[in-house]
């Protein structure tokens, strides 16, 4: 490797990305619908939407708005389900050029368990997102606020699956740290910190709500201190690496995080706004190690100075 040319690769458990950046679930759909803007060969990692057993429809509209700093969502899980996902979003995904983390969603510990083993004979998945902290759904919340419930899906999933498992937390919790261990001591190889933040908003003129859901999860800039703080937080909490996420719209966002203890990122709300964010954020991170000499990304995880 050229000395000048500073090392991106970064590892999270046994998978090894060629930079930090990823997508963050629910903002990338499956890689194709924006292949026509972002060369995705270049991302550290595609996380694909959400994938249940059954298709979902979703909520009802209007499933999103925006707010001062962001915005709400609560699409409600639509996704096209295990056997549509394999037959027909898979392929391509297995030849995006880039490594692919597949996120899955079930109503149990079983179930979740389950569509890990439903995934081990399809290659080109590098590893699984367990996404136990939807807010939008009935009980999507149940296992990440409860440390007993996440250990015991992230422990029959660690037994169903030889693959990575990060586990994505949520900051609808008294204590992060609390969840983060306990996803730790059932078997994660990494945590991704964290899921929207649970909202509401109110039509003054209708004086009804502006979901029809009710509440819905916040994200964008409006969230990035208090999704740095949770990211913070874990660090000094858990051995494994974690992912930051929330309101990361440029490089400079996500070197703190890198700072605060993130090994990578990933970029959600901010591709709504710039489809090539994630990648402006890559490049960004090369200049900044350039400028300050620094020789691998690695050496910024947790760097933070008294
Ligand atoms: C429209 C929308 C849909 C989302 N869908 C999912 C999803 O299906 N699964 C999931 O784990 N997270 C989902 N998320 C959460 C994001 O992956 C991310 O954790 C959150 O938006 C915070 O990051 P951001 O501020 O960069 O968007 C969704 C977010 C948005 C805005």
């Amino acid at each position: 490797m050229n000395p000048h040319t500073p090392d991106l690769r970064v590892r999270l458990g046994a998978l090894e990305l060629q930079n930090p950046v990823l997508t963050a679930s629910g903002t990338f759909g499956y890689g194709e619908e924006v292949a026509d803007l972002v060369d995705l060969s270049k991302l550290g990692a595609i996380v694909c939407k959400t994938v249940t057993r059954l298709p979902r429809a979703g909520n009802a509209p209007p499933r999103t708005c925006e707010t001062p700093a962001g915005m709400m969502n609560a699409i409600g899980l639509q996704n096209v389900g295990l056997a549509a996902f394999k037959r027909d979003k898979l392929p391509f995904l297995r030849d995006s050029g880039t490594k692919l983390i597949v996120n899955i969603a079930g109503d149990s510990s079983e179930d979740f368990a389950a569509l890990c083993a439903d995934l081990n004979d399809e290659e080109g998945i590098d590893a699984l997102e367990l996404n136990i902290s939807c807010p939008n759904v009935a009980h999507g919340l149940d296992f990440a606020t409860d440390p007993i419930q996440t250990e015991a899906v992230v422990k029959a999933c660690r037994a169903a699956t030889p693959r990575p498992l990060f586990v994505k937390l949520s900051p609808n919790v008294t204590d992060i740290a609390v969840i983060a261990r306990a996803a730790q001591e059932g078997g994660a190889d990494a945590l991704s910190v964290c899921n929207t933040f649970v909202g509401f908003a109110i039509d003054t003129r209708t004086r009804r709500p502006r979901l029809s859901n009710g509440t819905g999860g916040l994200s964008g800039p409006a969230i990035r201190p208090l999704a740095l703080r949770a990211v913070w937080r874990c660090a000094q909490n858990v051995q494994i690496p974690i992912i930051g996420i929330g309101g990361i719209a440029t490089a400079n966002d996500a070197l703190e995080f890198l700072i605060a203890g993130a090994s990578a990122v990933q970029v959600g709300t901010a591709t709504f706004v710039r489809p090539n964010a994630a990648l402006e954020v890559i490049e960004g991170i090369g200049e900044y190690l350039s400028q300050h000499e620094i020789a691998s990304v690695r050496e910024l995880t947790g760097s933070l100075q008294a």
